[in-house]
């Protein structure tokens, strides 16, 4: 396995950067995740403009122009023979002292790795997932990619040791923002489909835009609206959208089975038109 760092290609188990990174002591970065499949980075040009947009965000400069990077990404995935992996891009401000105010003179670090897929398995896919719910404990910019990722850690952890596959993350006002990793989707009793709408309460996903898209395309009733974890409940489906689970069916929220407690027909088939769309 290759990465690279700063600059260089080398093995990924000697790769590394300084102890004073800002990344490293102040969680002062941003992070990408791309998708590639059957050899095609899916959404590249909707994952440039969000780590753009993220760094922009917290006054780092990007580190290359975005023609280099898209090379240098290519380079990695050739180097690592990949096929299908997740393209990981991490830019921070730089190594500096300790000290919390903007270096003068740090430069941007960049590092980028290739690393297996994480595919849900065929059960998640034919009967769908668990879901907990947790207290959103995140900070008011969630809109940025940031690589300060405890809380979300945190609720990731909750739901793997209730035996889930995801934590929703509820607001004080009882709405969902997200998923830890994945935004989140129902299909109301009323037969809408519903997502939260772009704000600095949730990460923009590329996945999420790509399927709102999609959805409307489909001429399939749809409201981006706050919802709450009450009306998920009563839901007749829920799933997550992410670049690595796609479009992933939700059959139980807090123990209680959603709609009929298996894989609703709208998410199977919002999945197939985002499988469609990349293939
Ligand atoms: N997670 N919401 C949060 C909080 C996320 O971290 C992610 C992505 C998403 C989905 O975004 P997208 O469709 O662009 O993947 C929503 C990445 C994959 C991760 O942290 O590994």
């Amino acid at each position: 396995r290759i990465a690279y760092v700063n600059g260089h290609y080398g093995p990924l188990s000697e790769a590394s950067v300084h102890i004073e990174d800002r990344g490293y002591q102040f969680s002062d970065g941003i992070y990408e995740v791309v998708a590639l499949r059957n050899g095609r980075l899916s959404n590249e040009e909707g994952h440039l403009d969000r780590l753009e947009r993220s760094l922009k965000e917290l006054r780092i400069a990007m580190p290359m122009h975005r023609r280099a990077l898209q090379h240098v990404m290519r380079e990695l995935v050739r180097k690592n023979k990949a096929t299908n992996a997740l393209v990981y891009i991490q830019v921070t401000r730089g190594v500096a002292r300790r000290d919390h105010p903007f270096p003068k003179d740090a430069v941007p670090s960049i590092v980028l790795t290739c690393r297996t897929l994480p595919k849900p398995s065929p059960k998640a896919l034919a009967e769908g997932v668990a879901v907990i719910s947790q207290p959103d404990i995140r900070w008011g910019r969630r809109d940025i990619k940031s690589i300060s990722l405890l809380p979300n850690i945190l609720a990731k952890q909750a739901a793997r040791e209730a035996g889930a596959y995801e934590a929703w993350l509820v607001e004080t006002d009882g709405t969902v923002t997200e998923g830890s990793s994945t935004n989140a989707w129902i299909l109301t009793k009323d037969g809408v489909l519903v997502t939260r709408p772009r704000s600095t309460s949730i990460l923009p996903g590329i996945t999420r835009g790509q399927v709102l898209k999609l959805a409307q395309e489909a001429q399939i009733r749809l409201e981006e609206r706050p919802f709450t974890l009450e009306e998920a409940k009563e839901a007749k489906e829920a799933f997550m959208s992410s670049a690595s689970a796609l479009v992933l069916p939700i059959t139980k929220i807090d123990g209680q089975p959603v709609g009929e407690g298996i894989p609703g027909p709208l998410a199977k088939r919002l999945r197939e038109l985002y499988e469609t769309y990349l293939a």
